[in-house]
This record gives C-alpha cells, sequence and structure tokens, in this order.
C-alpha cells in the first residue's frame, strides 16, 4: 500500500493534477474536500457538521477527517493511494501515521504544491464545479465547451461556497498557520519535495511524476 500525500494552498490545482496523475501512479485519489462536499450534498451528520466550517473557510475537525479516510481505506482496499488535502495539521499526520502502521505502510513521499497567491486568487476567482458530477472547470484556463454547463453531464456549473473572497482570505490564513507546523514534521523524515504549480495542468503533472520517480 504505497502513499502519497499531496499538499499545497487553496487553488494550487492538487485536485486538478491528481486526476492527471492518480492513474499514472496506480493510486486511487482521496480528496477529503471532495469527501466532504459529498458529505454536504448528501446531508450526512458528518455533512452538516462540515458545512459550517467550509463555508466559513475553517478547517473540519481532525476525528471527523479521519474517519472518512478510514473508511475510504476499509472500502477501497489496500491498494496504493495519492492523498489530496490531507493531512493538514499536525494531528491529523500523526493519526494518519498510526492508522498506516497498523496496516504495515507509511507514508513514501509528500509533494508540495508551490504557487504565488495572485496565481491561486486568480484560479479560485474563476473555478466552477459541476453541481451534478462535480467536475471541475475554470472559466479561463480550463473553460467548458458550452457556458455554464458540464461537459461531461450537461449538469450547471456553479462556484463553490467557500470561494467567496472571505472564505478565501481564511482558507489562505490557516493554510499557512498549518503548514508552518506541518512541513518541519515532513521535512524532517526526508520525503518532501517542494513542485512548482504556476505553469499549466501537465507542466504541475510532470514535475510531480518527476519528484516521485524511485519512491
Ligand atoms: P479542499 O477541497 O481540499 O480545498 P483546498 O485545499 O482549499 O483546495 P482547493 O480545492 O480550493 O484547490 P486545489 O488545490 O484542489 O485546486 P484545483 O485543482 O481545484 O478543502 C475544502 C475545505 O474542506 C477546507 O477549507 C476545509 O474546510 C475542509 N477540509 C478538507 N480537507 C480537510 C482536512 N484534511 N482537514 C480539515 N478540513 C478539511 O484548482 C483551482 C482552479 O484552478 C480550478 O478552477 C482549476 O480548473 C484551475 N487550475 C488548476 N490548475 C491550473 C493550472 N495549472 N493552470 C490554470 N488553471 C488551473
Amino acid at each position: 500500500m504505497r502513499i502519497i500525500v499531496l499538499m499545497g494552498p487553496p487553488g494550487a490545482g492538487k485536485g486538478t493534477v491528481s486526476n492527471r496523475v492518480a492513474d499514472r501512479l496506480g493510486c486511487l485519489h482521496i480528496s477529503t474536500g471532495d469527501l466532504l462536499r459529498e458529505a454536504i450534498a448528501q446531508v450526512t451528520p458528518i455533512g452538516v457538521r462540515a458545512e459550517v466550517c467550509i463555508k466559513r473557510g475553517e478547517l473540519v475537525p481532525d476525528d471527523l477527517i479521519m474517519a472518512l479516510v478510514e473508511e475510504q481505506f476499509d472500502r477501497r482496499g489496500d491498494g496504493g493511494y495519492l492523498l489530496d488535502g490531507f493531512p493538514r495539521t499536525l494531528t491529523q499526520a500523526s493519526l494518519l501515521d498510526a492508522c498506516l502502521a497498523a496496516r504495515g505502510t507509511r507514508v513514501v513521499a509528500v509533494i508540495e504544491l508551490a504557487a504565488s497567491a495572485e496565481v491561486v486568487l486568480r484560479r479560485l476567482g474563476g473555478r466552477r464545479i459541476c453541481a451534478s458530477c462535480g467536475a471541475g472547470y475554470h472559466s479561463l484556463f480550463i473553460p467548458p465547451r458550452k457556458p455554464d454547463s458540464c461537459d461531461r453531464c450537461g449538469g450547471p456549473l456553479v462556484q463553490r461556497l467557500d470561494d467567496r473572497d472571505e472564505a478565501i482570505k481564511r482558507r489562505l490564513a490557516v493554510y499557512a498557520k498549518e503548514m508552518a507546523e506541518l512541513r518541519p514534521y515532513y521535512e524532517e523524515r526526508g520525503i518532501l519535495t517542494v513542485v512548482e504549480a504556476s505553469g499549466t495542468p501537465e507542466q504541475t503533472a510532470v514535475g510531480m511524476l518527476q519528484a516521485l520517480e524511485g519512491r
């Protein structure tokens, strides 16, 4: 069970690049943000608790996140995983280590996508997602063929709850604070690599695959 962690500020392109590289790495993709949005859409007890935090740009409590991830491991089996947006706190990192140790494995590599504040703000401002299937677009950079309509399923394209200005500011501040603790945790193990993410999605994917060669 090969475990790769993908980190980066909101809008760095974690979801976009994961969709491009997960298959090429032979890994299943787990995005805690996507799992939470599904839980909100289905109005599950976790979804109801998470919605309040997400709207404000705050993190969802660690125990809820760990329960969601463990449920994925149990249901999807012991293949490799690309963990997108998880762990985000030191507590989540140690809960993950304990969970993986119990399964006889560990995190082999951590990729941090780096992009300037200007780049991420431009990306978040134009992001649209399909309300039916969750596919992601950008009004300028990755436009749908028909405006406001999903190429894949024809569903309506909407703005995410947390892509409003106040929530974006809060998410960026939370990311900076949590990473100040989390980065040294993985640096000390020699498994963290920073990958430049200001270019095209394919350039970022290539950079990430190169960083993971031999891991
Ligand atoms: P999550 O969904 O993980 O949001 P995030 O980390 O803020 O990241 P984003 O999804 O906004 O950005 P991304 O890096 O995936 O960029 P994307 O590829 O979409 O989490 C949301 C919330 O859930 C959190 O704030 C928190 O409340 C909660 N949560 C989640 N995980 C948690 C955890 N572990 N613990 C506690 N709480 C948790 O790209 C953005 C846009 O740019 C898109 O429109 C895309 O099309 C475009 N784009 C992407 N790459 C490029 C490129 N190279 N060139 C041009 N455009 C690009």
